[in-house]
């Protein structure tokens, strides 16, 4: 079952019904001004962070669900009712007294629409954040479709955060009686703190002539009522309330009166501004907010030429970002990703990490390192130069050790403990995304920026010295099978050997019980391979032979250690325990197999020669495959285990206890990429490609044009159901599995390499690919029907030896044709 379909001429999804298993949602923005948007317009702004500076007010855990930033309600004045019972409703499809008789949402790209209608009253909605600017546009339009005159008020409002969210969630005893505002020329100015150590506030401004306003929540709601029927909406007035202190809100009362046929356009603007310390306030001296370097700003955007402008160039910056990779193949569902859907979650995932969902609250965790490396794999294709500056900021909260903050704050960049510490595999990541982002670009050079460590000035060291750390980090923390400590966890934040936690409450990630120095990782020794590759690569390029050498014969080492001790017979062993006992072996009860190191290892190109990798992926395909994708090990573990820590605190089935996790089944898709057998790849990829899993909607529950960062096992009782869209590495991994290793477009230190592991069934495909300053227009043709098999290329029309187009070619549009046979 579906609640909606997508538009692909459009690029959107289309949303049909209002009540869909979960809010549906969509991010605006793409710089510092950042906002959420649900199907029915709920939702939350923030500028930069979603913790420290938080615009609007959202209550997880509220039910309804979905009650946040924008509160939208048209009042019909005219009607004969009572007073008592006057007929309003809210056009973004919130429950109401009088609930919509026609509704769409069509999700796009950057922005959010909604048409919907009541009694003969239709309103337009569009949501979207301009290029450039801190603010959120709301542009409304309302038609009156009946025969006679039409007098309504629309009223629409914004309840403020008092900045720090967290702060704002807990600390009452303080905030109740700190909201400051002022109301000048129509325009709602929120300014809590500004007094004191704040520089910046918020504002919400409006085009027309307001008959009224409210900034104080408890005027506009009444008392006792919530915001399905507020008493200002009620009474049809709002009352000029200021906030003291209690619950800021921005509330502008728009009447309108409409002939038939007739359409009113109503522009909104929630914005955010900052005001140079030494200049705050105007007149100087005074404590009244200084209101100039907005001013301009509110006067331009509230005039629809320029709002449609603003729009077109926002759509014109999406044309243009995923033009950098478009594809034409035989599956619809390919095509929607990596076209669409995949580039655009994926510029979600590098703004806000896995800071600011529907599941992730933005009050608890900032910028992973982990994370924010993986999603630039995908991402930094896209946006080059910001994926750029990103690396640098990465490698900015490295530690001397060659050791990583686990995460850190947007706004300030520097690195926080609070979310736990140690956990070995981090530093490696940084090197497979420096890689990636080199041979995308070619940019040897940043190797050579000068990088402080945990952002101490006097510290800085080239980047390629961090590289060299992080892999330091790995080879100095080895364990009695010289495979790597594991630490606090690696890859898998749950499976946590060293943490022993008896009491309730206790955190996994900051909680360790035992010295570290047994419990090991096959999964960080494959990924120590896979990123030492990468070095090698880099320093022989760079001219230091030695250390290439040198890290062959450590990279050696430790895949020496990997048969010697992860190799269970017919897959790899997933990690040691405490007591040295193997974990992700048939002699365990549950979790005998996992699918992390069967992923890595291979990727590493471990087993690919003696017939080793296929035997794992067999196993994966007889042990872990599920038709909703593959899950993260069998059998989930069904009690509490002492010693493996929070993986087997999860029922059996949920989250990293044997889910479906998403981000690790695009491993699998490039092992079996990687190993020849382009069907299985493919079939894997088309489980957990949400388009594909569209029908399913009522089960998979989750957004269908974004990958969630769970689909529930086959041992949970909600098997395919998904939780945890949009911030999940799935995004970036993908991505890279279905370009790079399957269409097998794949960027190298020297050029572009094309190399498909395709279905078999596959006539071949048609891609649009630029690198370095150069497109190339790609058409793969596959007459014998095989996976793989580069038989024959041609560049600008001439065959050329080998699968790789040189990065020296003149700048400027190229042809590159492939014929695949046996
Ligand atoms: C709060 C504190 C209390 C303190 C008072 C005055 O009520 O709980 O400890 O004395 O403020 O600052
Ligand atoms: C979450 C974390 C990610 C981790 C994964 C598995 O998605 O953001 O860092 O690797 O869970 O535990």
């Amino acid at each position: 079952m579906r609640y909606g379909h997508f538009d692909d001429d459009r690029r959107e999804y289309v949303i049909t019904r209002p009540d869909t298993p979960l809010p549906w949602i969509n991010y605006l923005g793409t710089e510092d001004f950042l906002s959420l948007i649900s199907n029915t317009a709920g939702g939350y702004a923030f500028y930069r962070d979603a913790r420290l500076r938080r615009l609007t007010r959202f209550r997880y855990n509220n039910v309804p669900p979905d009650q946040g930033s924008r509160f939208l309600y048209l009042r019909d004045d005219d009607t004969d009712r009572p007073p008592q019972a006057p007929l309003f409703w809210r056009p973004t499809g919130q429950p109401s007294p009088a609930p919509l008789e026609n509704y769409e949402c069509r999700h796009g790209l950057g922005y959010t629409r909604l048409r919907t209608s009541q009694s003969g009253i239709q309103a337009d909605l569009r949501f979207f954040v301009p290029l450039g600017e801190n603010l959120e546009i709301w542009q409304i339009r309302v038609t009156n479709q009946r025969k006679r005159p039409a007098r309504l008020s629309l009223f629409a409002v914004v309840e403020f955060c008092l900045w720090d969210a967290w702060d704002d969630a807990t600390n009452y005893q303080r905030n109740l009686s700190l909201a400051e505002v002022e109301v000048e020329d129509g325009v709602i100015y929120h300014k809590t703190e500004y007094r004191e150590r704040r520089n910046h506030f918020a504002y919400f401004a409006c085009s027309g002539t307001p008959a009224g306003y409210d900034t104080q929540r408890s005027a506009f709601l009444g008392d006792y009522r919530g915001w399905e029927t507020p008493l200002a909406v009620t009474a049809g007035r709002l009352s000029n309330s200021i906030a003291h202190g209690w619950e800021p809100i921005g509330a502008h009362q728009l009447p309108m009166e409409l002939e038939p046929g007739a359409t009113s356009e109503v522009i909104l603007l929630l914005g955010y501004a900052e005001n140079p310390a030494a200049s705050k306030f105007d007149p100087p001296g005074s404590q009244t907010l200084d209101k100039r370097i907005v001013r301009p700003t509110i006067q331009r955007l509230l005039e629809p030429e320029a709002v449609e402008q603003a729009f077109r160039e926002s759509t014109a910056a999406w044309d243009e970002t995923r033009s950098a990779l478009q594809v034409e193949t035989p599956d619809p569902h390919t095509n929607r990703l990596v076209n669409i859907w995949n580039p655009y979650q994926l510029s979600v995932t590098f703004n806000v990490s896995r800071s600011a969902s529907y599941f992730d609250t933005g009050i608890g965790r900032g910028i992973g390192f982990r994370d924010a490396s993986q999603d630039l794999l995908g991402s930094l294709l896209f946006i080059p130069d910001r994926a750029r500056r990103r690396l640098l900021d990465l490698a900015a909260t490295q530690l001397p050790d060659g050791g990583a903050y686990h995460q850190y704050q947007p706004l300030t960049k520097i690195g926080n403990n609070d979310i736990g510490s140690g956990f070995h595999d981090d530093p490696l990541w940084l090197v497979l995304a420096t890689a990636a982002y080199v041979k995308e670009t070619g940019d040897f050079d940043i190797l050579n920026e000068s990088v402080p460590f945990d952002n101490a000035v006097g510290t800085e060291t080239s980047l390629e010295d961090h590289l060299r750390r992080a892999l330091r980090f790995t080879l100095d923390r080895i364990g009695p099978h010289g495979l790597p400590l594991i630490g606090r966890a690696d890859w898998n934040d749950c499976l946590n050997l060293n943490c022993f936690s008896d009491s309730p409450g206790q955190s996994f990630q900051t909680t360790v019980n035992k010295d570290g120095k047994i419990a090991e990782s096959v999964f960080i020794a494959g990924l120590f391979i896979l990123a030492s590759q990468e070095m090698v690569a880099l320093v022989e390029r760079r001219g230091y032979p030695a250390e290439a050498e040198s890290l062959v014969d450590a990279a050696h080492a430790m895949e020496t250690a990997v048969w010697d001790a992860g190799w269970d017979g017919a897959w790899f062993r997933r990690a040691y325990d405490d007591a040295g006992r193997p974990i992700g072996s048939a002699e365990c009860q549950e979790g005998q197999i996992f699918i992390e190191p069967q992923g890595i290892c291979i990727m590493a190109g471990l087993g690919l020669q003696d017939g080793r990798a296929r035997t794992a992926l067999d196993s994966v395909a007889a042990r872990l495959a599920t038709p909703h994708g593959i899950v993260l090990h069998a059998p989930a573990y069904r009690r509490y285990y002492l010693h493996l820590g929070e993986i087997s605190s999860y029922p059996p089935g949920y989250k990293e206890n044997g889910s479906v996790f998403c981000h690790t089944n695009p491993w699998i898709m490039i092992a079996e990429a990687r190993a020849g057998r382009g069907d299985a790849a493919f079939d894997y990829y088309l489980r957990i490609n949400p388009s594909a899993r569209e029908e399913q909607s009522d089960v998979h529950r989750c957004e269908p044009y974004v990958y969630a960062q769970m689909i529930a096992g086959r041992e949970a009782p909600t098997y395919g159901e998904a939780k945890n869209s949009w911030l999940t590495g799935a995004a970036a991994w993908a991505h890279v599995a279905m370009t790079q290793w399957i269409l097998g477009i794949r960027p190298e230190f020297d050029g572009l390499r094309i190399d498909p592991c395709i279905p078999s069934a596959w006539d071949g495909f048609k891609a649009s690919r630029a690198f370095r300053g150069r497109n190339f227009r790609i058409v793969v043709r596959n007459p014998d029907k095989v996976c793989r098999g580069v038989v024959e290329m041609k560049v600008d029309g001439v065959k050329v030896p080998g699968v790789v187009v040189s990065a020296d070619l003149p700048e400027g549009e190229h042809s590159v044709e492939i014929r695949l046979g046996r």
